[in-house]
């Protein structure tokens, strides 16, 4: 077989082709980039969150220690703890997200506190591995009785450590605490991170020409109350409303608007907020709901001054807010996608369309993205497609999990796509099994991308994110611990596609015989044999996807599988022995023929004919 390089076809690539996204899912933020190791610092958790779940989840109690919130600090965040250091010391410990991981050197600790009385004079902070005491400091508490004040101290660690808890203590008199936090300072500027350095550079070694956030899903949220608004995640953390996490946990905010643009600046790459398209996720009961009539001018303002807090001068309202949180610099928004996956109803129309035109009539500049619609690849999107060109929306986001399988037969998928309407993002995609397999499937795909980036503009893989043990999805691309940073050979596949970029689409050229791969035929039905039926077959799967219509087959029976290709695909098939069975057949058929597969108690062989 001979492979070379044909001519160019005209096709320029897509400068802003790969790029990342960054939702809240899988602890991704709160427990992954956000750099604090306090899980709950602000004692807002609560069974909403996730049943079993409340203020004092993360933390111990020892003596008096009482909720509270009456008085907060912030509305926004109005659940604290009273400590009573009565007869005997009153003391709250976190044990950060799967016990706190931290390096050696200086972090800093910081926290809300009121004294009720007089007699709260000091407050003991200690870092503990187990009976350990690792570090040590304390706070003098001498401001006025009854007015929070923000405090911070230093913690020196004298080595890395892993496991360990942070202890707050009164000994004495009756003190409210909240907004605990504690984070590594970092030795270049000599401020405390505010995301982790590892994770950061993993993503940074991705290239990513934009980062889309925040969602996916967490985007329009569950309901009204729980969409997302940008608005409310910027300033002081306590001043931030929290949300509960649609993926089934509790989002700080910690890691808010102005961090993100923060990142992306740090990443170099543009950034792709996704704002709710005025409708909530459409996979609630009953369905999406829409943000009120009246309330729609609103919310129309929130996005047009997201654009104005991300590129307003210092002199404009939103630009001014920008510069007060200490960045005056602009941030370079170009893309702003509006919606994800929404169903494409009449509330959706009508919302998508106000928040568009105004868009367009405030904020030409801006390259707005809209929504094919909930449906996965393998639909052509209609209605949302319809709607993108009747709105004449400059980019549309598809999204797609599917098959290793599918992926490979789809590589043409957008060669027939029409160039004269909108372009396209794939804003979340992955071939799902999480193995070697899945990410050359996503190569194959994104050669079918890249190929076509005249009309496909901007992917992104999804997710990014995922603390090993807390994941609610699966695959992910880069998977971590508190230690370790473990990228999936996903990761790598998206790494080589963004260092290598190329500018101009050339052709190729193949001579030479058509690669076959050895053993597996045009598969296209399945006949199984076990003499004597002393086995059970179940749970027939074609490239990690079980056959929705099979699940037990009678011995001999023959199943056709619809929707197999020419293309390899993998089969697998549960076999339960029934007594006494040595072995199992099972016959793939396909146009090129059958092959057999004897299979032996433990293991395969291999009969082609
Ligand atoms: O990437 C995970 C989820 O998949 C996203 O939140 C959602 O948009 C999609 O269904």
């Amino acid at each position: 077989l001979h492979i070379a390089l044909g001519e160019p076809t005209g096709r320029r690539a897509s400068p802003d082709l790969w790029g990342i996204f960054l939702e809240d899912i899988n602890d991704a933020l709160d427990g992954g980039l956000n750099a604090d190791v306090v899980q709950n610092g602000q004692f807002e958790y609560s069974p909403e969150d996730r049943p079993g779940w409340g203020p004092l989840t993360a933390w111990t109690a020892q003596g008096s220690v009482t909720v509270r919130s009456a008085d907060p600090v912030d509305p926004a965040t109005a659940t604290h703890v009273r400590l009573h250091g009565e007869r005997t010391a009153a003391s709250i410990t976190n044990h950060g997200y799967d016990g706190m991981t931290l390096g050696a050197g200086p972090h800093l600790l910081e926290l809300a506190l009121r004294r009720v009385d007089e007699a709260a004079a000091s407050l003991t902070v200690r870092l503990t591995r187990g009976d350990r005491e690792i570090a040590r400091t304390s706070l003098a508490l001498d401001a006025p009785a009854r007015e929070w004040t923000f405090l911070q101290t230093r913690l020196e660690l004298p080595a890395d450590v892993e496991d360990a808890a942070l202890a707050l203590e009164l000994a004495r008199g009756t003190a409210d605490l909240d907004v605990v936090s504690l984070r590594p300072i970092d030795p270049g500027t000599g401020r405390p991170r505010t995301f982790r350095p590892d994770l950061v550079a993993a993503l940074a070694e991705l290239k990513p020409s934009f980062v889309r956030f925040p969602g996916g899903c967490v985007a329009h949220g569950l309901g009204l109350e729980n969409m997302y608004h940008w608005k409310t995640t910027l300033g002081p953390r306590h001043e931030r409303r929290h949300l509960r996490n649609t993926w089934g946990y509790h989002q700080s905010m910690s890691i808010g608007y102005l961090e993100y643009f923060l990142l992306c600046e740090q990443l170099g790459a543009t950034p792709m907020p996704i704002v709710p398209a005025g409708v909530c996720c459409q996979n609630l009961p009953g369905g999406p709901r829409a943000i009120p009539q009246d309330e729609m001018p609103e919310y129309i303002r929130d996005v047009l001054d997201l654009v104005e807090f991300a590129n307003g001068g210092a002199e404009t309202r939103w630009g001014a807010v920008r510069t007060a949180l200490g960045h005056p610099e602009p941030f370079g928004l170009r893309y702003l996608g509006v919606g994800n996956e929404d169903q494409i109803t009449a509330d959706f129309r009508d919302r998508f369309h106000q928040i568009h035109a105004a868009l367009r009539a405030e904020h030409p500049e801006i390259t707005v993205i809209g929504t094919a619609g909930p449906n996965p690849f393998g639909t052509d999107f209609e209605d949302g497609w319809t709607f993108a060109r009747e709105e004449d929306v400059a980019i549309v986001d598809e999204h797609g999990y599917r098959t290793p399988h599918w992926f490979h037969q789809n590589t043409r998928r957008f060669d027939t796509y029409d160039r004269s309407g909108p372009a396209v993002y794939v804003g979340e995609y992955a071939a799902r099994t999480s193995r070697l397999r899945s990410a050359l499937a996503e190569a194959a795909g994104m050669i079918g991308m890249e190929r076509n980036s005249d009309v496909v503009r901007l992917a992104s893989y999804a997710p990014l994110l995922a603390r090993v043990g807390h994941t609610q999805w699966t695959p992910d691309l880069i998977y971590f611990t508190d230690t370790e940073v473990r990228p999936s050979a996903s990761y790598h596949v998206q790494r080589m596609f963004s260092h290598a970029r190329g500018e101009h689409v050339c052709g190729l050229e193949v001579t030479g015989a058509a690669p076959r791969v050895r053993g597996v035929p045009d598969a296209r039905s399945v006949r199984l044999r076990s003499p004597g039926n002393r086995v059970r077959w179940s749970e027939i799967a074609v490239d990690g996807i079980t056959h929705p219509d099979q699940v037990t087959a009678a011995d001999g029976e023959e199943i056709a599988l619809p929707g197999w290709g020419a293309d390899a695909c993998e089969i697998s098939v549960q076999l339960t022995r029934i007594e006494g069975a040595q072995g199992a057949e099972i016959h793939l058929g396909g146009p090129a023929g059958t092959t057999h597969y004897t299979v032996q108690l433990g293991g395969w062989q291999n009969r082609t004919s």
